[in-house]
């Protein structure tokens, strides 16, 4: 086991160097449940090479209304529980909001939204169908001075087969990151297939874990047994530079 870790430390976490989409605060949203679970998958992406972990609890009217005082109190006490058992591993967080009404209301009027790097700001949608506030979600954000970053692109049916979005979207000044459980098969045919095309397209800025607990960390490194992990590292993916 240590052999095989040991091995991907030096394609995966020491490639990628910071993973910047995870579920790894209690309490907030259906990632880990508790410390000890965040604990664990903090010591996988340690043996995988990874350096800084920014951790994007889900935001979303409908199920999980939290505030950036919320993740933050959150994000102190993983500090904290991590300092006490000397475990080094730079964290820090951010949000993965939903694309509904409440998100851009809160937009819309200002309110502070957590970001990561240079204002980058995740954002997730419907998986079905595509959002009819997608357009003005994109302009409000890019006009307040927002990098928005769309998760999982591969994963939203709408989007599957629909390469002229998918452009038009980057146009708009959407930046994509895919899933290492997308390259690694771990969804569906369907969505490692898209996964390897937006590579193909060139159209990857980011590759996140979306991780959720201690058995979906096991298998990121998986990913790097994809032809796509490579050709997407020869994009000068933005992990580096967080
Ligand atoms: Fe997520």
């Amino acid at each position: 086991m240590l052999g095989w870790l040991k091995r991907k430390r030096l394609v995966l976490g020491d490639a990628l160097i910071t993973d910047m989409h995870s579920h790894l605060l209690p309490g907030l949203d259906d990632g880990v449940k508790t410390l000890e679970e965040a604990e664990a998958i903090v010591r996988v992406f340690k043996q995988l090479g990874y350096r800084k972990l920014i951790t994007t609890p889900h935001v979303m009217q409908d199920h999980y209304r939290n505030t950036p005082e919320d993740i933050l109190t959150r994000l102190n006490e993983l500090r904290r529980h991590l300092t006490e058992r000397n475990i080094e591993m730079d964290v820090a967080a951010a949000a993965e909001y939903y694309l509904d009404e409440f998100f851009i209301r809160s937009l819309e009027s200002g309110n502070a939204l957590l970001t990561f790097g240079d204002n980058y700001l995740l954002f997730e949608t419907n998986f079905i169908s595509e959002p009819l506030t997608l357009n003005e979600f994109i302009f409000a954000a890019t006009t307040r001075g927002y990098r928005p970053v769309l998760a999982h692109p591969e994963r939203y049916l709408y989007l599957q087969d629909n390469v002229g979005r998918i452009e038009d979207l980057a146009n708009r000044g959407v930046l994509f990151q895919v899933n290492l459980g997308s390259l690694a098969g771990f969804y569906s045919k369907a969505v490692q297939v898209m996964a390897g095309r937006l590579v193909d397209m060139g159209l990857v800025h980011f590759l996140g874990s979306d991780c959720h607990n201690l058995q979906h960390a096991e298998g990121i490194a998986k990913a790097s047994k994809s032809r796509y992990f490579e050709k997407a590292l020869n994009l000068g993916l933005i992990n580096h530079d967080l």
